[in-house]
């Protein structure tokens, strides 16, 4: 009995590690690129990962005076910038790499910012 709580607790908490990688998270195909929007999808990540230099008030601060919010924004930068915003999120030559001082984006974020941009990046 004493074997098999263990064995439990080793199925139920060992296990949690293999989790923790973003590989794993989002294993290719695992991805979900079917519903991309902007609110559900694309603003969180920016949130979480470029606002703190990148908001309208920050900008001019720690963001280079490149302001990726609000939405208005975010769209004019896109309209003459998308291969300088997709080449730093990819981390491609000849851009910064982004975001600055942090990890790079997962793949999953990275696939599905792409097709937002390559739909049009519309405010959904
Ligand atoms: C810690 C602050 C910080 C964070 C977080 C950050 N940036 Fe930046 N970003 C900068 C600075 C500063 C520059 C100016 C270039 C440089 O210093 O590397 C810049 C430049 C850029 C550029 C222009 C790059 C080029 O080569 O033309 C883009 C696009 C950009 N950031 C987008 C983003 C996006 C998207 C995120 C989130 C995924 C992000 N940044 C996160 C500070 C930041």
């Amino acid at each position: 009995m004493k074997s098999l709580g263990l064995l439990l607790a080793f199925i139920l908490f060992g296990t949690g590690c293999y989790y923790d990688k973003a590989e794993e998270l989002y294993p290719p195909g695992d991805c979900d690129t079917a519903t991309v929007g902007w609110s559900a999808t694309v603003k969180p990540i920016l949130q979480n990962r470029c606002y703190a230099c990148h908001n309208a008030a920050s900008a001019n601060v720690s963001g280079a005076g490149i302001a990726l919010e609000p939405y208005s924004n975010l769209q004019s930068f896109l309209n003459s910038n998308s291969q300088a915003f997709l080449g730093a999120i990819q981390h491609g030559s000849g851009y910064s790499p982004m975001p600055k001082g942090g990890g790079k984006l997962s793949d999953c974020e990275l696939l599905q910012i792409n097709q937002w941009i390559a739909g049009g990046y519309p405010e959904n």
